[in-house]
């Protein structure tokens, strides 16, 4: 067998999809307008599937803090947090990371991802026990199998699942972390965290919860679910990233458990890989502030988010349970899918298209996130594109 044989199925599929929908494995960002414009096979289009929450990917102070330090220290460290690579924004991030949040201590990572992959291999290993919401990030997913722990599912949202879980392996009588997120990816659903609190306290597990799309969304000052739900001090461990509302790239921590340093010499993922470059933790730094102080951007943001939920609904397409930036319409085929998404694309707005097993029962999903930098010129187009669409094709209508 050759060493690409394996692939026959995937090779397969994705000509399948190709032939239906040519330009879906073509897209390119030929031309970047905005934080919400971009030239694509030629033509203007509205970003609608970015998670550029607060817009702040061209903010002006951001880029200016980016170019900077760009010019003071460089394009890279060129080696890892361990070693050579802890400049002093990288210690300031993680300052400020840590006040914002009202924590102890945080770590800052190269990639959301990473943070997790690091975060979950780390804390749990063989013998004890991880369990998890089951439609968690395929990064959680992966940080699961690094770590060698025992991994258990949970029904997604259900604390009654996870409670029935925990009693039956209460008399294990080793760590147990669960995890959750903060606003799920695909459905923009938010975890019921109080209840999860509840649960897990009653059975003295650990809790992390990945607020990679909450942050800067949710909360009062933006500090994701936890906040929003009264439970920051019962949540052990906090993941995020800077990717979405921060407009960069990086992951980090934040805990209040005091051994939480003690990561950064057990983990892999934080000791084999080099840091974020010094552009990338400048304009992340700067972003925090604008977060922090911004406040208009998270209402701008919801005010657009709850207009495009609405409209969704108008139209009567299937949504996600509550209104949120990620506004998923369901699709029951993959022809719907290929063609609402293709029609929207020739409308000029991009959004995702997700595709089982990538998505949570099965369903095809188009998948949008709204951001405080939409104006409400795109919002509107947003909205006609949508409502073209609906018109031209025969996909049922939701019940
Ligand atoms: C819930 C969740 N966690 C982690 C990540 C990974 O973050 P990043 O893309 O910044 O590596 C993502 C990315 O989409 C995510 O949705």
């Amino acid at each position: 067998m050759a060493i690409f044989d394996k692939f026959q199925q995937l090779a397969a599929a994705r000509k399948e999809i190709a032939q239906n929908c040519n330009s879906f494995f073509n897209i390119v960002m030929e031309e970047i307008i905005s934080g919400t414009e971009a030239v694509v096979n030629g033509r203007p289009t509205i970003l609608a599937g970015s998670n550029n929450y607060l817009g702040l990917s061209f903010d002006s102070g951001c880029i200016e803090a980016a170019c900077e330090a760009a010019r003071k220290e460089g394009t890279g460290t060129t080696g890892s947090r361990m070693a050579n690579g802890t400049f002093s924004g990288h210690v300031a991030l993680e300052r400020e990371l840590a006040e914002f949040f009202k924590r102890q201590g945080a770590i800052v990572f190269s990639t959301g991802y990473i943070a997790n992959l690091a975060m979950l291999s780390t804390l749990v290993g063989p013998g004890e026990i991880i369990l998890l919401d089951a439609d968690c990030h395929a990064s959680i997913y992966d940080g699961c199998r690094l770590a060698g722990a025992e991994v258990h599912r949970f029904r997604h949202n259900d604390p009654q699942d996870l409670e029935k879980r925990l009693r039956r392996l209460e008399k294990r009588n080793t760590n147990i972390l669960v995890v959750v997120e903060g606003l799920y990816s695909m459905m923009g659903d938010r975890a019921p965290l109080a209840d999860i609190v509840a649960v897990k306290e009653k059975y003295g597990a650990y809790l992390l919860v990945d607020e990679a799309h909450s942050l800067g969304v949710l909360g009062a000052n933006g500090r994701g679910l936890a906040e929003e739900a009264g439970v920051e001090d019962e949540v052990d461990f906090v993941v995020g990233t800077f990717s979405k509302s921060l407009g960069a790239i990086g992951g980090f921590c934040v805990s209040n458990h005091p051994e939480l340093n003690l990561v950064r010499y057990a983990s892999r993922p934080y000791v084999f890989t080099a840091s974020s470059s010094p552009s990338v933790i400048a304009s992340t730094r700067k972003a925090l502030q604008l977060l922090k102080t911004r406040t208009e951007l998270r209402q701008r943001l919801w005010e657009n988010a709850n207009m495009l939920y609405q409209k969704m609904q108008n139209l009567n397409f299937l949504v996600g349970p509550e209104p949120s930036p990620i506004v998923a319409v369901r699709l029951k085929g993959k022809a719907e899918a290929f063609a609402l998404w293709s029609g929207l694309l020739e409308h000029g707005v991009y959004v995702n298209l997700v595709l089982p097993p990538a998505t949570p029962d099965g369903n095809c999903l188009l998948r949008c996130s709204v951001s405080a930098g939409h104006t409400p010129e795109q919002m509107e187009r947003i909205c006609q594109a949508f409502t073209a669409v609906r018109e031209l094709t025969a996909v049922p209508q939701a019940v």
